[in-house]
């Protein structure tokens, strides 16, 4: 703790002033939108770790905690109001040990494995390939599967999509048949194994690019399902893995993954989620913020060999990674959610926006109880957190066309140079014609006024909600669930074409133009 506070001591500068207003000012170009944006940047990953699926999302028929078919309903509820547009499952890591044909029949007779990745875990299989598409049905999502090339076989993953997409008198579709399930579920997103860097293998970008030809060869299109075919991608700054699956794949994938974590803290430890200090907080903006160059340097390599950008680029994990809460079993991945996380949401969310030409899809880690949750439960409470409330102000922006804007503001130097802009925004106009702007006051101790230059929109009044609280550490517990959370905001004026917006200091707004 000691070297941690010397260190930050010496490697901050911070520029503010106490207590202060501030200003900002925005120029939209309404009239100049063209691209949508795809809901799937609002995706959610659930990986067979910790609690994220058993006690989560999945508790059994037989549990009393209230349950439909075995999912808990106040998740359940708190899901489907989220608009949750594509799940990503098993894995992760999980998914390069995971053997599907161990998590289908009669749940009796299903094998028991070992978690190897995520603290040796006993695994019992009851939450399987049935549970999982029904659940995605239950939520009115996409699933996205991740398959074994780590460990598995070519058949294996063939089998895999054979028993979940045909709809002939195929082995496998019989199989399904008399598991309970006479029609087949459509599978639109295929992942090819998960960090075939790492965990999925150790591989390198050339041998893995030959397994992904070998491999996804006989993942087929049955009976009218397209596949959506996705490759292992890069892990943050690694540059090569593009460029060399690029090369030797090309246009044999419909998309590329890659993975972003907001990681901070200092020596050794990766800082913990409730116990932080003003500047380690900036710090975190501007590690988050870094995503806008790290997706610009992997879209330009992209570029160079798919000038068409027919190869999609899916951020497939992102979000923040603490330090375990004290007290939780190790390799749990179990974090509580702060306000500052709230705020990698909302700065991320406002970045990938921009960038929707070539990403199509972002998939936060993970849905409830792991990373950056949506939710955490205990036993049979649950709690929203500020990152969830963050996915729920934004779902407007869902399929909504993005409307550039350019903006202002002051900036805060951080550790060495980094510079970290005090205001962000976003803004969208939806299918019914509404306009939509969310604006994020990172400055902790000053408010803003935000002038915003409505080009292209006619309106009279911005009406929104504020997420915001009394101190950036503060976050929901099970004991007290509401102390982030929205409120009505109305602290915005329209007249002549001009928006003012008075942005309290720490706040998150979305608006509504009319
Ligand atoms: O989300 C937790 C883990 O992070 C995933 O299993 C893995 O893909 C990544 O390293």
């Amino acid at each position: 703790m000691k070297n941690k506070i010397l260190l930050s001591a010496a490697l901050l500068t911070l520029t503010l002033s106490a207590s202060a207003q501030k200003s900002a000012t925005i120029t939209l170009k309404a009239d100049e939108g063209k691209q949508i944006i795809p809901k799937e940047i609002y995706g959610q990953f659930a990986e067979h770790l910790g609690t994220c699926i058993y006690g989560g999302l999945w508790v059994g028929e037989e549990s009393p905690i209230p349950n439909t078919q075995g999912y808990r309903n106040d998740v359940l509820h708190a899901l489907q109001e989220l608009k949750v547009p594509v799940l990503r499952w098993p894995g992760g890591c999980f998914a390069d040990e995971y053997h599907w044909m161990d998590g289908i029949g009669p749940k009796a007779n299903r094998p028991k494995m070992v978690n190897n990745n995520w603290g040796g875990t006993i695994e019992d299989n009851s939450f399987g390939t049935h549970e999982f598409l029904n659940l995605c049905e239950l939520l009115g999502c996409e699933p996205y599967i991740s398959g074994n090339v780590g460990s598995g076989t070519v058949e294996e993953l063939a089998k895999w999509v054979e028993y979940m997409t045909s709809e002939g008198d195929s082995p496998m579709a019989n199989l399904r048949r008399k598991n309970g399930r006479d029609k087949a579920w459509k599978l639109k997103y295929l992942g090819v194994g998960n960090e075939s860097w790492g965990c999925g293998g150790s591989m390198r970008p050339e041998y893995y690019s030959d397994l992904y030809r070998r491999y996804s060869t006989y993942c087929r299109n049955y009976d009218g399902n397209r596949l959506f075919k996705i490759a292992s991608g890069a892990s943050d700054y690694d540059y090569n893995w593009t460029k060399v699956l690029m090369e030797r794949v090309g246009h044999r994938m419909e998309g590329l993954s890659l993975h972003y974590y907001t990681v901070s803290g200092w020596s050794g430890s990766k800082g913990s989620a409730t116990d932080f200090s003003k500047e380690d907080y900036y710090w975190t903006m501007g590690k988050c913020r870094e995503i806008e160059d790290v997706l610009k340097r992997h879209i330009a390599i992209m570029d160079q060999y798919d000038k068409q950008k027919r190869i999609a680029l899916l951020l497939d994990e992102w979000g923040t990674w603490w330090d375990e809460e004290p007290g939780t079993i190790r390799g749990h991945l179990y974090q509580q959610n702060t306000l500052r996380d709230a705020f990698v949401a909302s700065l991320s969310l406002d970045i990938f926006h921009k960038y929707t030409e070539r990403l199509k899809m972002c998939n936060i880690a993970q849905i409830v109880n792991v990373l950056q949750s949506m939710i955490l439960t205990k036993e049979d409470k649950m709690v929203l957190t500020p990152t969830y409330y963050v996915f729920k102000m934004y779902n407007v922006h869902q399929d909504a066309t993005y409307l550039p804007l350019d903006l202002e503001c002051s900036s805060v130097d951080v550790r060495g140079g980094r510079r970290v802009p005090l205001v962000s925004a976003t803004a969208s106009r939806d299918k019914e014609g509404k306009v939509h702007l969310s604006l994020s006051n990172v400055d902790v101790d000053n408010a803003q006024q935000v002038t915003v230059h409505l080009n292209g929109v006619k309106a009279t009044k911005a009406i929104g909600e504020i997420l915001t609280s009394a101190q950036l550490t503060d976050y929901n517990s099970f004991e007290q669930p509401d102390v982030v959370k929205p409120a009505p905001f109305r602290d915005a004026k329209v007249k002549n074409g001009i928006l003012t917006i008075q942005l309290p200091a720490k706040s998150i707004v979305t608006l509504e133009l009319q």
